[in-house]
């Protein structure tokens, strides 16, 4: 039998793939909920759908690859139709928090350049307030140091990240400090905070990007929130 969670993620994953049309370019989105609709949109492109698609990790790019969807840059096109990517947590006001997978920086350029950005997730994502995950910031190695203390001082848990006994490195060569907030009541505000430490290059906070949230659920259905 199917992992509950993984039916919801396909779901949702799904779902999204679906509002694709003819012609559009695509964001693909990172982690195993983005997956699913990678792997549907490669199955629509092999019926035929004719569309072109960025990447938002060297992971996706390459599980793009393995499926024959055609990749471009933004140097050769500046504005994508729809970006459909997963999240950590979403809030009640659509805002939501991401790079669990590490991502964030790449995601968050695509998602801005995006007309559309399709947040896709399990149900267990959707939560009444942000902060519980912890939120994961891109710093500049250089440092990081002292970016980390500053991010103490903004009444955060910070850490490090690390991948085994390895600090985990960006696609970017950045590295990642993951922020337990416990409550994020203002996510702009917060937002806005991060970014003045020099040394943070961008947040997992999504404040008011989102333009749809597809939320997948366990029983194999879905609920589409705007
Ligand atoms: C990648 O950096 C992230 O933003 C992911 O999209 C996010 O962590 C959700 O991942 P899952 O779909 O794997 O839960």
């Amino acid at each position: 039998m199917q992992d509950p969670i993984v039916i919801a993620k396909k779901a949702a994953g799904e779902k999204a793939a679906e509002l694709i049309r003819p012609g559009m370019v695509v964001g693909l989105g990172t982690g195993s909920t983005a997956y699913w609709a990678i792997q549907k949109i490669g199955a629509m492109v092999k019926q035929g759908l004719e569309i072109r698609a960025i990447a938002t990790s060297e992971a996706s790019a390459r599980l793009a690859e393995e499926l024959h969807i055609p990749l471009t840059t933004f140097a050769e096109t500046q504005q994508l139709d729809m970006d459909i990517d997963g999240a950590d947590e979403i809030s009640e006001q659509l805002d939501v928090i991401k790079g669990g997978g590490g991502a964030l920086l790449r995601e968050k350029i695509v998602a801005f350049h995006s007309r559309q950005l399709i947040i896709i997730a399990d149900q267990h994502k959707y939560v009444p307030v942000l902060g519980g995950y912890p939120l994961p910031i891109e710093v500049i190695p250089f440092g990081w140091e002292v970016t980390y203390n500053r991010l103490q001082q903004l009444g955060c848990k910070p850490l490090l990240r690390k991948k085994q006994e390895e600090i985990f490195i960006t696609d970017n060569g950045n590295y990642i400090i993951d922020c337990a907030f416990g409550t994020i009541k203002d996510p702009a505000e917060t937002n806005a905070a991060l970014h003045h430490i020099p040394g943070v290059v961008e947040t997992g906070l999504f404040v008011q990007m989102a333009h749809t949230v597809v939320l997948g659920y366990e029983d194999g259905s879905t609920q589409v929130l705007q």
